[in-house]
């Protein structure tokens, strides 16, 4: 069934604020690069490559239920950090946001009766539980590290392949 225009509306906003988080994390990636914190910067980079992948579920779903794909403009990252903590913290933030915002969606698809959206959200709800988990454990680590960064570049450098999937 085609999802009706509100929830389609919906599913074209939050496709754009999967295209920021891309662009946000991006832009992580390339502070922290700046700071000479290469593995964590390549983290950062890989979170933006799921960003992407994220946007494009969302891109393919609204094709294969009739369209149109309207992709909204997207607001320029934060590019500066005070520190690798407040960039980590602000990830945290930002995956916290999302995933109120997949909740949102859910809702928004019952209220319209919209089993296939619905049916289409509930990996991105598995898949925030993750990515929420996982920049918490980030920030943890960073907490601990204090100011030796290369500890938080040795576990980013260890921890990678166990959180591959
Ligand atoms: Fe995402
Ligand atoms: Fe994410």
């Amino acid at each position: 069934m085609t999802p009706d225009d509100a929830v389609r509306q919906a599913l074209c906003t939050h496709m754009g604020r999967e295209f920021a988080a891309h662009f946000q994390y991006l832009a992580m990636s390339a502070w922290l690069a700046g700071e000479g914190l290469p593995e964590t910067s390549g983290f950062f980079g890989g979170q933006a490559s799921e960003e992407h992948v994220h946007a494009m579920k969302f891109l393919q779903f609204i094709v294969d239920t009739g369209g149109p794909v309207e992709i909204p403009a997207v607001d320029a990252p934060a590019a500066a950090f005070a520190s690798a903590e407040a960039l980590v913290g602000s990830a945290l933030a930002q995956e916290e946001q999302i995933t109120r915002w997949i909740e949102d969606l859910v809702h928004l698809a019952r209220d319209h009766r919209d089993l296939a959206t619905e049916a289409f959200l509930q990996w991105f709800i598995r898949e925030q539980v993750e990515e929420v988990a996982t920049m918490t454990e980030l920030l943890q680590v960073v907490r601990h590290a204090g100011p030796s960064l290369l500890l938080v570049e040795d576990y980013v450098t260890r921890w990678k392949p166990t959180r591959a999937r």
